[in-house]
């Protein structure tokens, strides 16, 4: 086993919540909101807080800026006990950021991607990073700084022994632009959830998308997630179905996803089979939607393992 389990290479930010605002906001105009919380957000952060959580060891990189943003980016995840020493800070660009308004059951978000856009490919310590077993990606389209050098990290990385795994997540410009035929043959995992996934492979149905991922890595391990119908797993020409654990104390959807990929490296990086690190993954993304937000409901190993027994009378 190596020093570290898991390197997580993507975007920080943070999100500021307002909450309980009475009508939408008009141009011209000021509402109140009865409350605000600024909190850790990114795909790629609530990943790397909550496998830490699980007991992982885990590193990250990504760029913030040197503002109050930072500090709260960093504190969150040192609490967590995700090691920052290779986060970069850029002397000229913010801390990104998502300001979040939760109004009548949805959120309307905007996103400053900040420093997020800056990271590249020459920013990455491989001296640092052959000390992983397991290299993970979130959030391609975020991150135009290192978006077209992602095969190159990624067939690097398994030279030096690292297994990989890569979350797209969504497409704000929606253009879904990815050559799938030079980034999926470097991955050992790829983690999208049903919309992305159909819309990055260009396909009507999930047959139809497999079918062209297996032409172009018939080695790849394909998680596809589907929220409350659960999650999917492809490999060498199987189709697995792994249902949610479905609860009715759901808080929020917030993180889920990134949770389950959570959970899912967690037990990958152990070398358990893959039933069991899809049903563990299915697990702790149902957890996440106990408790407000992302990271919520992974304050720590203890706190997980009640909520398990709690909600789904399962014993981790
Ligand atoms: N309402 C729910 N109840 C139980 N489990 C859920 C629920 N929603 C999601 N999950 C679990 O979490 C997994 C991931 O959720 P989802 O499909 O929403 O991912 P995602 O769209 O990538 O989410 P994210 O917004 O975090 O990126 C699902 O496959 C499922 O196992
Ligand atoms: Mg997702």
């Amino acid at each position: 086993m190596k020093e570290i389990n898991t390197i997580v290479v993507g975007e920080l930010n943070v999100d500021i919540i307002l909450n309980r605002i009475d009508r939408f906001p008009e141009m011209g105009k000021e509402i109140l909101a009865e409350s605000l919380d600024l909190t850790l957000g990114s795909s790629s952060a609530i990943f790397a807080s909550n496998l830490s959580s699980l007991g992982s060891n885990v590193a990250f990189i990504g760029k913030i800026g040197k503002d109050g943003f930072a500090s709260t980016v960093l504190d969150s995840l040192q609490l967590k006990k995700v090691d920052t020493s290779k986060v970069l800070q850029s002397e000229t660009l913010n801390t990104g950021a998502t300001i979040v308004l939760n109004f009548d059951q949805d959120r309307a978000n905007v996103t400053y991607p900040g420093a997020m856009k800056d990271l590249k490919f020459d920013d990455l310590d491989w001296e640092f990073i052959k000390k992983a077993n397991h290299l993970h990606f979130s959030s391609i389209f975020l991150q135009p700084g290192i978006r077209s050098d992602l095969p190159k990290m990624f067939r690097k990385a398994k030279e030096m022994g690292l297994t990989t795994s890569l979350d797209p997540q969504w497409d704000p410009a929606e253009e879904w632009d990815i050559n799938l035929q030079e980034l999926l043959p470097q991955l050992n995992i790829f983690m999208p959830n049903i919309s992305e996934f159909l819309l990055i492979t260009k396909s009507s149905t999930l047959k139809e998308g497999i079918e062209k991922v297996e032409e172009y890595a018939p080695d790849i391990i394909l998680i596809i997630k589907d929220g409350a119908n659960g999650a999917f797993a492809w490999k060498e020409n199987n189709l697995i179905h792994q249902p949610a654990f479905l609860n009715e104390n759901v808080v929020d959807c917030i993180g889920a996803g990134d949770s389950f990929n959570a959970g899912f490296i967690h037990k990958f990086t152990q070398g358990c089979l893959l039933t069991e690190c899809l049903k563990y993954g299915a697990l702790t993304g149902a957890v996440s939607t106990t408790r407000a937000g992302g990271t919520g409901a992974f304050s720590n190993l203890e706190a997980i393992q009640n909520i398990a027994v709690e909600h789904f009378s399962i014993l981790i």
